[in-house]
């Protein structure tokens, strides 16, 4: 484990739901962070905030579907800050779609914001953290990453394959000591993208995302010689965590 107050965090879907959770934790922990998101209103709102408690904050607007401005948003993060200690690719997007609606164009962009732009993230500080022989890079998963549902011909396979960059990654990381790993959320949480396509029946149980922020907290400071290729559930390690801690869990 790496102190990591004071060091670098890049976080993608920051703007709202679980990314917006991670920003929060990352912050109180002490970190100095890049934040990408689409939305352009909700990222700079989240980074004013960030600010006025003493966060170091570099937002980014980035559509993460598109390689050229993906790539360039990853330089400008580079050249700002150099290397982080941790990079967490949070963002995503879920249309659900019946498979003789979706287009060429939807399937490319569900798959680009998960997949295309974990590579390219982690194309860009790969260099660096070989270089500091450390590192901790973690894609947040989904249960789409194990099992296939209808309705989802891209938010699915972009996980499944965002699980095999990560399993590739952590290979290719170990002798540097770079941790690669997945999270996925354990629970449902209640974030915009539940609530534009959870049943009433999924939403039972739903918790407020700021419960698996510790968890990610925890895995921004971690190398390979704690874990890589694992696939971790971050409501049960935040509970774990506030267990240990003796602090309750919480909901901002
Ligand atoms: N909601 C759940 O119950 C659930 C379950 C399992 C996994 N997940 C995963 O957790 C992560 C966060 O999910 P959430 O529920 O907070 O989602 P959300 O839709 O509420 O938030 C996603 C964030 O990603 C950003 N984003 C979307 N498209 C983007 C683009 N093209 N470029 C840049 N940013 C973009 C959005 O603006 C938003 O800030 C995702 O990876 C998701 O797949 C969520």
């Amino acid at each position: 484990m790496i102190e990591v107050k004071g060091k670098v965090a890049f976080l993608t879907g920051a703007a709202e739901g679980l990314g917006h959770e991670v920003a929060l934790e990352l912050a109180s922990l002490g970190m100095r962070l890049a934040l990408f998101d689409v939305q352009a209103e909700r990222l700079n709102a989240l980074a004013d905030g960030l600010r006025s408690q003493g966060t170091e904050v570099l937002p980014i607007v980035v559509d993460l579907s598109d390689a050229a401005a993906t790539t360039a948003a990853a330089d400008r993060a580079m050249e700002h800050y150099g290397t982080p200690r941790a990079l967490i690719h949070d963002a995503a997007l879920l249309k659900e779609r019946d498979f003789a609606d979706i287009t060429f164009a939807d399937w490319r962009r569900e798959m680009d914001i998960i997949v295309q732009a974990a590579f390219i993230l982690s194309k860009a500080v790969w260099p660096g953290m070989v270089q500091a022989g450390s590192g901790s890079i973690l894609f947040v998963s989904s249960g789409s990453a194990l099992s296939g549902f209808v309705k989802e011909a891209a938010y699915t396979p972009g996980k499944h394959a965002q699980e095999g960059l990560m399993k590739v990654l952590s290979l290719a990381g170990r002798p540097h000591n770079i941790a690669v790993n997945t999270i996925t959320t354990g629970v449902s949480i209640d974030t915009p993208m539940s609530a534009s396509h959870y049943t009433e029946e999924m939403k039972i149980g739903m918790v407020h995302p700021s419960r698996l922020a510790p968890a990610f907290g925890f895995l921004a400071g971690i190398d390979a010689g704690f874990a890589t290729g694992e696939r971790f559930d971050a409501f049960k390690m935040s509970e774990a965590m506030c267990v240990a801690a003796k602090r309750p869990p919480y909901d901002r």
